[in-house]
């Protein structure tokens, strides 16, 4: 255990050296993020059309995933760094019952949506997020490239309300758990339920 933790020690610094980006903007635009599913998984929210009146701004479950290196930095600093990415990636409600219940069950991907904490990109954007969508209309395909929301559509909300620097991290129980603990992500390392 002692050698492991060790090892992932001198991984982070090697990270560190060089800060990668996990996304590519061209011409003002954010090029479709690959890979994310085997980024960090944080949690996955779910506001169904049938608890909001059928008409939910967002009726399906929110796959959310952040690039590992933002993931060792927030460990590490309790901070979003420049150049994190977090994906969400929606799912459609499926089923509403299992053997082991009623509830929401995942169905099939249909949309996909990114935010990007940038200096460089969003100078002017509150916190230097920028937000953006790759769904199309119909929810059956992908755009290949997707332009920032102006702030007033996305930006606005998630500064008011969201719970830490523009992410809803009251809805990521492994955010809150990793935030600045400097270790390696806990889950089974203690007892203590975090
Ligand atoms: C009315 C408030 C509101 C607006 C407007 C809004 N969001 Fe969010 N967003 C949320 C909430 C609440 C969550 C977390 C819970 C959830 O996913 O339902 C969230 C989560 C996210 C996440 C996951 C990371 C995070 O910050 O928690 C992304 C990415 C995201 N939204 C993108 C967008 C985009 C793109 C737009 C504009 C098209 C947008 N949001 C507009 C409230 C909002």
């Amino acid at each position: 255990m002692f050698l492991s933790l060790a090892f992932v020690g001198v991984g982070l610094l090697a990270m560190k050296a060089n800060a990668e980006e996990y996304f590519t903007i061209q011409d003002g635009e954010l090029q479709r993020p690959t890979g994310y599913r085997e980024w960090v998984y944080v949690g996955t929210p779910v506001t169904p059309n049938d608890m909001n009146n059928g008409k939910a701004a967002f009726p399906e479950h929110h796959n959310v995933y952040i690039d590992p290196e933002s993931w060792a930095y927030w460990k590490d600093k309790g901070e979003f760094r420049d150049g994190t990415i977090i994906i969400k990636e929606l799912v459609s409600v499926g089923s509403k019952t299992a053997v082991s219940g009623n509830g929401y069950f995942q169905g099939e991907f249909i949309g996909l949506e990114a935010t990007i904490k940038s200096k460089k990109h969003n100078p002017n954007e509150p916190g230097n997020w920028s937000y953006y969508s790759f769904s199309t209309p119909d929810h059956a395909a992908l755009t290949d490239t997707a332009k920032a929301f102006a702030a007033a559509a996305c930006n606005a909300c998630h500064q008011a309300a969201a719970a830490d620097d523009f992410v809803f991290t009251q809805y990521y129980p492994v955010l809150r758990a990793g935030k600045g603990t400097g270790q390696v992500a806990t889950g089974g390392f203690t007892s203590s339920l975090k």
